[in-house]
């Protein structure tokens, strides 16, 4: 397979793009880009720039999907997936989806113009992070039939459906299943930073990634009287705050106590929000995962038990709403193994692990073997603008992309999956 160019200056490249797609965004002086935001279409019309210039149509699907079709050297030939997110969290860094989609793009450039035996499709996903509508995966549910009517309907904090956002942003909603996989995938991979501190503490810059926890995500509401602050003594009080202070607490502690789980209430708001009158509400989100959706279910359960017990305790009520029951997913073996492969072949020791982080590759693993390659965090740090990725890195990730694709092109098991497609 031609390799054109030099790695480390390509990689120095990859870098800089991502860098470049960090600054469209909703709130200046830091990266914001939520699902079907208008600094998404920029987004867009850069790396189409880019898509086009090594030969490959482009186009948006109707989940606001950026998708771009590099030919096959035969024509009929099945696809191969190249994709991650371009959403981002708020103040978010410059790394996260982002780098999977450049450095798809940087691959098909390596290529220098040679065609492989299937085509490769680099898919940059509307909707990973669920940031806007408080549910992830927006993007990849399209290409599983996922995208159902009750997600259409979701409103952001604004009151705007996803329907209407995506009308807004000039898709049609009727369109969405024709953003399906089409049967002619054979698979799909997906490079991303690892978001944890696990390669660095390896020394190691790429790992393999066999299978990615499971993950609820909750909004509870507790409900309890606003009271004058000053005039209702302890005992009589029905504090809607003092009750999810409570439940957090045990939240952190059911997790510090079940080995492997995570649990997180990362947002609350409480009304009316005066300091001198009692919060009648307070509503929180909790995000759990663990690997085995056993314990994760077990353990919701035990929140949930938990919570209302403290409601009624109290005095108060409490509701509860399901935003994502995400069951864990095992990526396909022999991707894995053949990740495995394109890493040595870089000079690299693969370390084989689990993804604590949800991926897009979760969602496309229900319909098409999957695969993922992390590369290293530096600090372990993600979700925030501190967040980087090691030149040298980006460098092996791409050389390990060329090898795997070498490795697909003259797979006898993929020429065997190529007949079946
Ligand atoms: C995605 O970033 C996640 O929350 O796992
Ligand atoms: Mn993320
Ligand atoms: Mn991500």
């Amino acid at each position: 397979m031609a390799k054109s160019g030099n790695m480390r200056i390509r990689a120095e490249e990859i870098v800089a793009r991502c860098q470049r797609l960090a600054a469209f965004t909703e709130e200046p002086g830091c990266t914001r880009r939520t699902f079907l935001s208008s600094p998404m279409r920029d987004c867009h019309r850069e790396i189409t720039r880019w898509l086009n210039a090594v030969g490959a149509e482009v186009a948006v699907d109707a989940a606001g999907n950026l998708r771009g079709y590099y030919p096959p050297a035969q024509p009929g030939a099945p696809r191969l997936i190249l994709g991650s997110h371009l959403d981002t969290v708020p103040n978010a860094g410059a790394y996260d989806g982002i780098l999977g989609v450049v450095l798809a793009v940087a691959l098909l450039e390596t290529l220098g113009g040679q065609r492989l035996s299937f085509g490769v499709e680099v898919i940059g996903f509307s909707e990973e992070e669920g940031v806007r509508f408080g549910t992830p995966f927006l993007g990849s549910r399209a290409l599983v039939g996922r995208l159902d009517e009750e997600l259409l309907n979701l409103q952001d904090a604004n009151g705007i459906s996803v329907r209407r956002a995506m009308q807004d942003f000039g898709l049609n909603p009727l369109e969405i299943p024709l953003a399906a996989l089409k049967d002619d995938t054979l698979a799909y991979l997906e490079f991303h930073i690892e978001q944890g501190p696990v390669l660095e503490s390896l020394n190691l810059p790429l790992g393999v990634v066999e299978a990615i926890a499971g993950q609820t995500r909750m909004e509870l509401l507790f409900l309890g009287r606003a009271n004058h602050a000053g005039t209702t003594p302890m005992h009589l009080r029905q504090d809607a705050i003092a009750a999810a202070a409570e439940w957090i607490i045990e939240v952190e502690r059911t997790a510090q106590s079940e080995e492997g789980l995570v649990a997180t209430v990362s947002r609350i708001e409480a009304k009316p929000g005066a300091a001198n009158v009692i919060a009648r509400e307070a509503r929180l989100t909790l995000d759990l995962r663990h690997r085995s959706d056993n314990v994760r279910a077990l353990c919701a359960d035990i929140l949930m038990r938990r919570a209302e017990e403290i409601a009624a305790r109290r005095g108060l009520s409490l509701q509860r709403r399901v935003l994502l029951s995400q069951r864990a997913v095992a990526l396909d073996m022999f991707l894995a193994d053949q990740v495995e492969e394109a890493i040595r072949k870089t000079g690299c020791e693969p370390h084989r692990m689990v993804s604590g982080a949800g991926h897009d590759a979760m969602i496309l693993a229900e319909k098409v073997p999957a695969a993922m390659i992390f590369l290293r965090s530096p600090g372990g740090i993600s979700h925030d603008p501190s967040e980087t990725v090691e030149i040298e890195d980006v460098a092996k990730a791409l050389d390990c992309g060329l090898h795997l694709l070498e490795q697909l092109a003259n797979s006898s098991e993929l020429q065997k999956r190529m007949c079946r497609a």
